[in-house]
């Protein structure tokens, strides 16, 4: 049955609210295809991590199902294993190479003299004077790159994010491609500069004796630079936005410190950026009594997933100190984020840096969110630190 009409991820209410919808789907229809997308959509948490776990018969890798990648798409993303373990582990211990005190330190630091200096006005839009530096620095500085110009690079993300929702609006491709042409530019002059330390300047000193051809690396350093900026960007602001809606899970955390990293895993499963994230069968599949013919897309709706009652107790709670806590957010398998360390670090200074603001951070005005469906983000958050021009 075609859900399409039903599921519109694009639909203003959805974009605002799609909890109610996923529990609804998840509850009645828990797997069903979507026309528009044409793709099987997954909604339990126990399907979308088997997907995510079985790479053997859910490719990302498209090539195994006959169809051609052309070079300039080929980086960590489009492998799967084997075929992906020498880029993956030389990324896994670049980054484990790096200093995550050091880089939670610098982001404190900025984020201290970026209150400070806010504090002065009535108010500010979040997304723009916070989430952006912050997301942009911490990226800049992990993968060890010139940083960008903030509004430059913030339109190259954003249509980035537009072209994922290609399958949902066609003529998002376009913005995206130019986006992502921008992006390789930007590549281009990070490979020509001087090394800084960083994941990069790792990589490239390793590339050669772990035999990875250097197409590889060019692609996957445009591709993890957005892939770092891009969400720490959006769950800053879903995470701003839930601590602002909800003081009382900020005071908690004041009063209890050790809290902090549980808390920064459930503010995440409970509304992280990445929606869903699409696998091809490789081989006919029987999930339920649904078959998946080899060559079908799978959709994991992980946002979904992150509130199936039958993984987590009270789903729609958000319970600090929850443990275990093995949401989807960062994904899950062979091709889980592989900055998630970083991100979760990123995520904690934030909160870290709201409860030392010299005032406490209060919603300024209605906040909107952006018209994208697989990265949900805000598009401008109206905070301020004064008292009379807060919104509650
Ligand atoms: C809170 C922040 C972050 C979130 C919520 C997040 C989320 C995700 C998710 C859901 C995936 C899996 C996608 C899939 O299975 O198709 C992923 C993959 C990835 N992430 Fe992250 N991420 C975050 C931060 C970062 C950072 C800081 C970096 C790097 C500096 C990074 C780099 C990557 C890369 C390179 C992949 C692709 C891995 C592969 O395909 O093997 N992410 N991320």
């Amino acid at each position: 049955m075609d859900l399409a009409p039903v599921y519109d991820p694009l639909d203003h209410q959805t974009l605002v609210d799609p909890y109610p919808l996923y529990a609804e789907l998840r509850a009645n229809r828990p797997i069903f295809w979507h026309d528009t997308m044409r793709s099987w959509v997954l909604t339990r948490y126990r399907d979308c991590r088997d997907v995510l776990k079985n790479y053997q018969d859910y490719a990302r890798d498209r090539r195994r199902v006959g169809e051609d990648v052309p070079e300039f798409r080929q980086s960590l993303q489009s492998l799967d294993p084997p075929h992906q373990a020498p880029l993956r582990s030389l990324l896994m211990s670049s980054f484990r190479n790096q200093e995550p005190v050091q880089i939670a330190q610098r982001v404190q630091g900025r984020l201290q003299s970026l209150f400070d200096r806010l504090a002065e006005r009535d108010t500010f839009d979040l997304m723009t004077e916070v989430a952006a530096p912050i997301a942009l620095s911490v990226t800049s500085e992990l993968i060890g790159v010139a940083e960008p110009d903030g509004p430059t690079y913030a339109e190259i993300s954003e249509g980035i994010a537009y072209r994922m929702d290609a399958g949902l609006a066609p003529e998002r491709a376009a913005v995206g491609d130019s986006a992502r042409h921008r992006l390789n530019q930007l590549v281009e002059n990070w490979l020509g500069d001087e090394d800084r330390p960083g994941v990069l300047s790792d990589v490239r000193n390793r590339a050669q004796q772990a035999q990875v051809p250097e197409h590889y690396i060019r692609n996957t350093t445009g591709m993890m630079f957005n892939a770092s900026y891009g969400t720490i960007y959006a769950t800053a602001g879903n995470v701003v936005l839930t601590l602002l809606r909800r003081p009382d899970l900020l005071d908690a955390i004041r009063a209890d410190p050790r809290l902090l990293p549980t808390a920064v895993d459930e503010l995440i499963r409970y509304d992280g950026p990445a929606q869903g994230t699409s696998r091809v069968a490789v081989c006919r599949m029987v999930v339920d009594d649904t078959v998946i013919e080899p060559g079908d897309i799978v959709l994991t709706l992980l946002a979904a997933a992150n509130r199936d009652p039958d993984q987590f107790t009270d789903p729609e709670r958000i319970v600090l100190d929850r443990a275990p806590n093995q949401h989807l957010s960062f994904g899950w398998g062979p091709h889980a984020c592989v900055g998630a360390l970083f991100g979760r670090a990123a995520i904690r200074e934030l909160i870290v840096g709201l409860l030392r603001a010299p005032r406490r951070l209060r919603l300024a005005g209605t906040p909107t969110r952006r018209p994208t469906a697989t990265v949900r983000t805000i598009g401008i958050l109206p905070v301020t630190f004064h008292p009379e021009f807060a919104a509650d």
